[in-house]
């Protein structure tokens, strides 16, 4: 987009963002996290309310401060997650999905601090799967003409670019929009700059050069904005 002011193009929509990262407990003190800081679903969640819409923020483990004119809800786990998003979801004309979900979470919580027993012992922790929140909300869509955007973080591996690996997450999780960002040690996570492609399940692919979470944020609600006046 060319800058100048803000649209006023969500105005009187309900949107839904997640953030932050969920955090699976292993024991009261203890748990499998990840590293995403809240800072992309907080500037998607205040770029919305520039644009008029009304903003529900489900946060998992973000410690900024709340996105002004947005409604918080904070969530810890992944199950959390997904009771929060699919209740807000329910009358909610577009959701977005940025939280990075824990794919998998400790099958067994310890009641107590786990222990060493002796010198060499060491605990062996089984994970079970976490539902997919995402590809839930996709397929259900809670309520009627709903648009529905995730996010995915992607690598690329011996035989596919980020970018194909993005493309078959579209139709996997049934979504509109899938905004891919490709990760590296050194990329996207807790940094303030970022860039991504924006899949549509349309085909349509829109290039976010390297910028802010903000403009990265308003490059997303422009294709948004543009699916909900074509219908
Ligand atoms: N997501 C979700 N529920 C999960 C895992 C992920 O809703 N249990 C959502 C995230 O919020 C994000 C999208 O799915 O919008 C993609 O997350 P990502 O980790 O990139 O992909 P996964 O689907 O988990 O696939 P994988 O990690 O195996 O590549
Ligand atoms: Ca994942």
């Amino acid at each position: 987009r060319r800058g100048g002011p803000l649209p006023d193009d969500l105005a009187g929509l309900r949107v839904v963002v997640s953030a932050g990262g969920t955090r699976e407990p292993l024991d009261p003190v203890r748990y499998l996290g990840n590293r995403s800081s809240g800072l992309q679903g907080y500037a998607l969640a205040a770029a919305a309310v520039a644009r008029g819409a009304e903003v529900t923020v489900i946060a998992a483990n973000v410690a900024l401060p709340d996105p002004a004119g947005a409604k918080v809800v904070r969530v810890g786990t992944a199950l959390e997650l997904r009771e929060a998003m699919r209740a807000a979801a329910a009358d909610a004309q577009i959701v977005v999905a940025n939280a990075a979900v824990a794919d998998f979470r400790p099958g067994h919580y310890a009641e107590s601090k786990i222990k060493k027993t002796d010198e060499h012992w060491a605990p062996v922790i089984e994970l079970v799967q976490n539902p997919h929140v995402l590809r839930e909300l996709g397929r259900d869509r809670l309520a009627p003409g709903q648009t529905v955007v995730g996010f995915a973080a992607e690598t690329g591996d011996e035989s596919h670019s980020y970018l194909e690996l993005g493309r078959r997450k579209v139709a996997a999780y049934g979504v509109d929009l899938l905004v891919v960002n490709e990760v590296g040690a050194q990329k996207v996570f807790g940094r303030s700059q970022t860039e991504g492609v924006i899949i549509g399940a349309d085909g349509v692919e829109s290039t976010v050069p390297p910028g802010s979470k903000r403009a990265l944020a308003d490059a997303v609600w422009d294709r948004v904005a543009a699916l909900r006046r074509c219908g």
